[in-house]
């Protein structure tokens, strides 16, 4: 059936709905994981807003609801799991409601085998390849209610200009690549997502002009491996060029980009980085490892002395970047002296912040077959040594802003205490601030106050 058909199919059974009940369908989203996966839950939500869905907070009152999920740990996978034996309860009392499965646990046969076995209650099974036909297999179940699963591995792109429903007005995500072709050994994401296909630049550069025409002050670029953008399509633009045409876009306030990987970057990038106007003073580029022998060993392509070159190159042009990383620690094989290697260069780099992992044994990657898995205990151990150093390294670094004006892009009451609001900073650094509602979107100036290891506080300066 063509989409147009679909969505006009879509759009006269909303209204029979609404007409029925008094209000349109509602469609509830639960999503796990990485930015990719919540940028396809707002293209998913775009597709059926179109069509009269309405975006509702409680899935017990909804007629639809969309798990959005993530395979990188098998924690992630547990959390989906237990979601889905909640959402049992929920379609017992309303047995019209939809319940779709989707994202990158959905490309795994095995959670397939699972969930056809003992989650009978879903009636949709979408992969990762399938985000824009999303409302054709909503029509399908709503036809004849049965099982709809759809999982093939096209490695398209979504189609281009597809209506998305963005979660701020402020800021939104833009994907330049999709899946990866890196195969760190660790990693299941290659096997979920697919191989790495680059959008056109005329399409993302087309895409942000418009969020900047729509009041969007800040675009995050992204893809499991952003600076290998144009690497695949024999595209004479590669990541550096294309952020340089990002920066010259009219209006554009702030750029981000994620993730990064060490073996991609090159001088060029980090001139660009220097150099552009709107790129924030902010660089995500994850470690894994500070051993060279376990780097190895996750197929990383590059050594610890590699790694710490980059970090100086990428300081020393932009003095105070915040420099942000992850971290994995039990890697199969790492020894003390690994582990020893990974806390010499975060405390030699001094990362801002360290997004620390403990290693999970993914099914189907050659990490998983390897020897010398690292007992629950010692990772546990290690972790925590991990933090702890990181939390004091974050905690020097944040209080050199105590007494500074920073720019802040205001977000929205802090969840821990309604009389204060949260925002970021340039470099990515979440502020705590008294302000109103009416800010809320606004790039403002505020005085930090007070910093700890994980946030700011402040008060916004009066113009
Ligand atoms: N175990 C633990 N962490 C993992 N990551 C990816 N795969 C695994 C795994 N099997 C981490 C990496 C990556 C981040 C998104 O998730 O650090 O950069
Ligand atoms: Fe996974 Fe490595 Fe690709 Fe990142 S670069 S998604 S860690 S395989």
């Amino acid at each position: 059936m063509s989409t147009e058909s679909t969505t006009q199919r879509l759009q006269d059974w909303t209204q029979h709905y609404t007409e029925v009940n008094g209000r349109p369908p509602r469609m509830f989203f639960s999503t796990f994981g990485c930015q990719m996966s919540f940028n396809d839950a707002e293209l998913i939500a775009g597709l059926l807003d179109r069509v009269g869905f309405v975006k509702h907070d409680s899935p017990e009152e909804s007629d639809l609801v969309i798990l959005n999920t993530c395979s990188v740990r098998e924690s992630a996978e547990n959390r989906v799991l237990g979601h889905l034996g909640r959402l049992k309860f929920i379609k017992e009392q309303h047995p019209d409601l939809i319940i779709a499965l989707g994202g990158c646990m959905v490309q795994r046969p095995e959670i397939v085998a699972k969930v056809q076995k003992s989650y009978r209650h879903i009636d949709i099974l979408f992969g990762t390849h399938q985000i824009d036909h999303f409302p054709e297999l909503l029509w399908q179940a709503l036809q004849h209610k049965g099982k709809v699963i759809s999982i093939e591995e096209t490695n398209a792109i979504p189609t281009e200009g597809l209506p998305k429903l963005r979660s701020h007005s402020y800021s939104a995500m833009v994907s330049i690549t999709y899946g990866c072709n890196n195969f760190c050994t660790y990693c299941i994401v290659p096997y979920v997502r697919g191989r790495e296909r680059s959008r056109k630049p005329d399409d993302i550069l087309a895409e942000i002009r418009a969020l900047v025409a729509d009041g969007v002050q800040e675009v995050t670029l992204l893809g499991q491996n952003v600076n290998s953008y144009g690497k695949d399509a024999g595209s004479s633009m590669d990541f550096a060029d294309l952020l340089e045409q990002v920066d010259l876009i009219p209006g554009i306030r702030r750029i981000r980009f994620m993730s990064s990987h060490p073996r991609d970057v090159n001088p060029k990038l980090i001139r660009v980085f220097q150099e552009a106007k709107h790129v924030c003073p902010q660089f995500h580029l994850p470690m894994q490892s500070g051993s060279s022998r376990i780097l190895k060993a996750m197929n990383r392509g590059y050594s610890k002395e590699r790694y710490l070159e980059i970090a100086q190159q990428i300081k020393a042009a932009v003095p105070h970047v915040s420099f942000t990383t992850d971290i994995i620690v039990g890697f199969p094989g790492e020894t003390d002296e690994d582990f020893n290697d990974t806390l010499d260069v975060v405390q030699k780099v001094r990362f801002d912040s360290a997004y620390t992992f403990i290693y999970s044994q993914r099914s189907g990657t050659p990490a998983a077959e390897m020897e010398n898995q690292i007992p629950y205990a010692i990772k546990q151990a290690r972790i925590q040594k991990l933090m702890d150093v990181q939390a004091e390294i974050s905690l020097q670094i944040n209080l050199e802003y105590e007494g500074q004006d920073l720019e802040v892009l205001v977000e929205g009451p802090s969840k821990q205490d309604d009389s204060m609001y949260t925002g970021r900073t340039g470099g990515n650094k979440l502020v705590h601030f008294p302000a109103t509602v009416s800010e809320i979107g606004k790039i403002i100036w505020v005085h930090i106050v007070k910093a700890s290891s994980w946030h700011l506080e402040g008060i916004p300066k009066k113009n």
